[in-house]
């Protein structure tokens, strides 16, 4: 459990508070690449961190990130034109470029220099393996992006996923982190759907899973976050662990399953304090992303369902058809015969339901945590210890001054019953171009 005052910290993202100024410190993924597919196309509302934005392509292909309001009156830039190298205010044709600065004010005579000394408030973008980044933070020489094995691959090797998620960024993240509920919320009853396809890949995770289903956590703190080890017992002589990590701020990666694993993360956006962005990106070291591969590891559709209508509110886009307002269309002779929940179209909706079902912010003050919840725990006290040292001394957190850090793997691995998991998994467990990830 945590106290109320900490669970408050967790959870705010705005600015000025020490959780939002703590993810501002790093970039931030605000868009797919191809969400804004055109030069001059038309401009997004962009919800990002509390903070209503307006995303828009230039004509050279920029992707900018400007403030809602026109520094003249304040007019939405929703509803600018996008030409000639700038967003144009349809209010009174004030115009601006990527970086803010204002370029034309044709409603002022034409010998006035106001418009040099106007500047929208803008965020710096960069884009890089089918993202738009967002740098929202204070410093003027802006820090390197994260070392994520993926961001170097090429975009072929890579797929985007986004689901919109009505709770806190760091609830939705806690369910990555939690290697228990994998036997119980992801289970089935009755007939093993899910289990003989994983047999059919050609692993032996459900196995495992099932045959143990109260793993021993193991956690370490490490410099880019947490890494925990789950135990299970697996043949008379080894242990199956299952192996992944915690990465400041908002990245998890899931211990792998079957040979086709691939290096992807998963990244929790905050949206606001209580709606988060998931994404799942998919990427595989050896080869360009596959039709398959898209089914499996869920481009929203098979695995979550179908999306609703994208709308052009500033959160109308990547919403699930099956959602809290109709129970996530809970099944309950499918509940009793099939699957542990009921609830279909796979894992990603199960997170998705259990998760929103906590409301907005948890409570923290009325947990009861147990050993299953140590990596959780480790987790928040390393991001509450982060956002205090920021705002107290001024430390920089985790990773920002130092990309490198985020050069690792998770694995799932089968190792002898006397051998260490750091130790027999260490080669495993750091990034290693054109090599498969480890996984049983
Ligand atoms: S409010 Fe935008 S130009 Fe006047
Ligand atoms: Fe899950």
């Amino acid at each position: 459990m945590l106290s109320k005052e900490d669970n408050e910290l967790l959870c705010r993202v705005g600015p000025g508070t020490p959780m939002g100024d703590l993810i501002r410190q790093y970039w931030i993924p605000a868009l797919i690449s191809s969400e804004l597919p055109d030069p001059d196309g038309p401009p997004l509302r962009v919800h990002l961190l509390g903070e209503n934005l307006i995303a828009f392509r230039d004509s050279a292909g920029r992707a900018g990130l400007l403030a809602n309001h026109c520094a003249h009156r304040g007019a939405s830039l929703f509803f600018g034109r996008n030409e000639e190298g700038g967003l144009r205010c349809v209010y009174h044709g004030w115009k601006y470029e990527v970086a803010g600065r204002c370029m034309d004010m044709p409603n002022e005579p034409t010998e006035s220099t106001f418009k040099d000394r106007v500047h929208l408030m803008a965020y710096p973008c960069q884009e890089r393996a089918g993202v738009i980044w967002a740098y929202m933070g204070p410093r003027e020489e802006r820090p390197s992006l994260p070392d994520l094995e993926w961001i170097s691959l090429p975009e072929s090797h890579l797929h985007h996923s986004k689901i919109f998620r009505e709770c806190s960024w760091v609830q939705a993240l806690e369910g990555d982190i939690d290697s228990s509920h994998v036997s119980f919320l992801h289970s089935s009853v009755g007939r093993p759907k899910l289990e003989e396809a994983w047999q059919r890949e050609g692993s032996r995770f459900w196995e495992y899973e099932h045959g143990d289903r109260s793993p021993r956590l193991e956690v370490v703190t490490t410099p880019y976050g947490a890494i925990y080890g789950a135990r299970r017992n697996a043949e008379v002589d080894t242990y199956y662990w299952r192996i992944a990590q915690f990465l400041f701020p908002f990245y998890t990666m899931i211990p792998p399953i079957g040979p086709r694993a691939g290096v992807g993360t998963r990244i929790w956006v905050p949206v606001d304090d209580e709606n988060a962005m998931y994404w799942q990106v998919s990427a595989n070291p050896l080869r360009p992303q596959e039709e398959s591969d898209r089914r499996r590891w869920g481009s929203g559709a098979p695995l979550a369902g179908e999306y609703l209508p994208p709308t052009s509110d500033w959160t109308g886009r990547w919403r699930l058809a099956a959602n809290k307002s109709n129970d996530y269309f809970i099944d309950r002779e499918a509940q009793r015969t099939e699957s542990f929940t009921g609830i279909g179209a796979g894992v990603n909706l199960h997170d998705q339901a259990i998760t929103e079902s906590m409301g907005p912010i948890y409570d923290r003050t009325r947990e009861h945590l147990g050993s299953a919840d140590a990596m959780i725990i480790q987790a928040r006290r390393r991001l509450i210890d982060a956002a205090r040292e920021l705002r107290d001394l001024g430390t920089s957190p985790p990773g920002v001054d130092d990309p490198a850090i985020y050069r690792v793997r998770p694995a799932s691995i089968l190792l002898p019953r006397d051998v260490s998991w750091l130790e027999g998994a260490r080669e495993h467990l750091v990034a290693r171009p054109g090599v498969p990830v480890s996984s049983v």
